[in-house]
């Protein structure tokens, strides 16, 4: 029985080989955020030198490439990305995602908007039939909590303020529990349009093209129909 762990190093594998080919001195790659996405980041190291280099979507995976002697690239700088990796909280046969556990839901979007392909890789636990079960994390601009949480409860949802946490961007985020996602496209526009709301965490208007699920069995592919 592999462990947890292990299964996020096989999903973290398998997308270190769907990319070796696109590897090249021109190529800057997309680094999410979170342990899946670290283990990914320690298994890029192999390609040091070979790669323009990367963006990272957190101040904690831009210290972990830069540690390993990946270059981290301002994403200003970057016109092109094949390929974005990064793991998620939780993700749909549609490979619509909940993203943003470790809080680095903005710069994830916006990393992943530039890149050609998003690959989701994550253990098997994270695949579900129905989004929601995860509180649905939202980053708000700070004056802005108490009415953006309010919205959110006329929504359906228990917004909870993250206690203690600021994102890279200096903000807070709402952990929004007890959502109903029927139509997650649309969940997604109706939050994000809210003034003092920066991004919420679904991934679902530009989900993921591709997920690499590790199960006890195997990596299962699951591809964007
Ligand atoms: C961070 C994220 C992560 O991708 C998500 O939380 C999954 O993390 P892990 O791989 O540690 O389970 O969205 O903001």
């Amino acid at each position: 029985m592999l462990t947890q762990q292990e299964l996020k190093q096989q999903a973290a594998d398998a997308a270190l080989a769907l990319i070796e080919p696109l590897i090249g001195p021109d190529v800057v790659i997309g680094v999410g955020t979170g342990s899946t996405a670290d283990l990914f980041i320690d298994g890029l190291a192999r390609f040091k030198g070979r790669l323009r280099g990367t963006v990272a979507s957190s101040e904690r995976s831009a210290a972990r490439l830069a540690g390993h002697g990946l270059a981290v690239l301002d994403l200003n700088d970057v016109t092109a990305m094949p390929v974005y990796v990064d793991g998620a909280d939780e993700i749909d046969a549609r490979l619509h995602m909940i993203k943003g556990g470790g809080g680095a839901l903005t710069r994830e979007k916006i990393v992943a908007s530039v890149a050609e392909r998003f690959i989701c890789i994550a253990d098997e636990s994270k695949l579900v039939e129905r989004l929601g079960g995860f509180p649905l994390p939202v980053e708000v601009i700070p004056m802005a909590r108490q009415a953006v949480a309010r919205a959110l409860a006329a929504l359906g949802g228990q917004p909870r303020l993250r206690d203690g946490f600021t994102t890279d961007n200096g903000n807070v985020i709402l952990d929004v529990a007890g959502l109903r996602i029927d139509d997650a496209p649309a969940l997604e526009a109706a939050v994000n349009n809210l003034p003092g709301v920066v991004t919420c965490g679904l991934f679902a208007r530009a989900g993921a093209d591709v997920a690499l699920l590790a199960t006890q069995d195997g990596v299962r592919r699951l591809d964007r129909a």
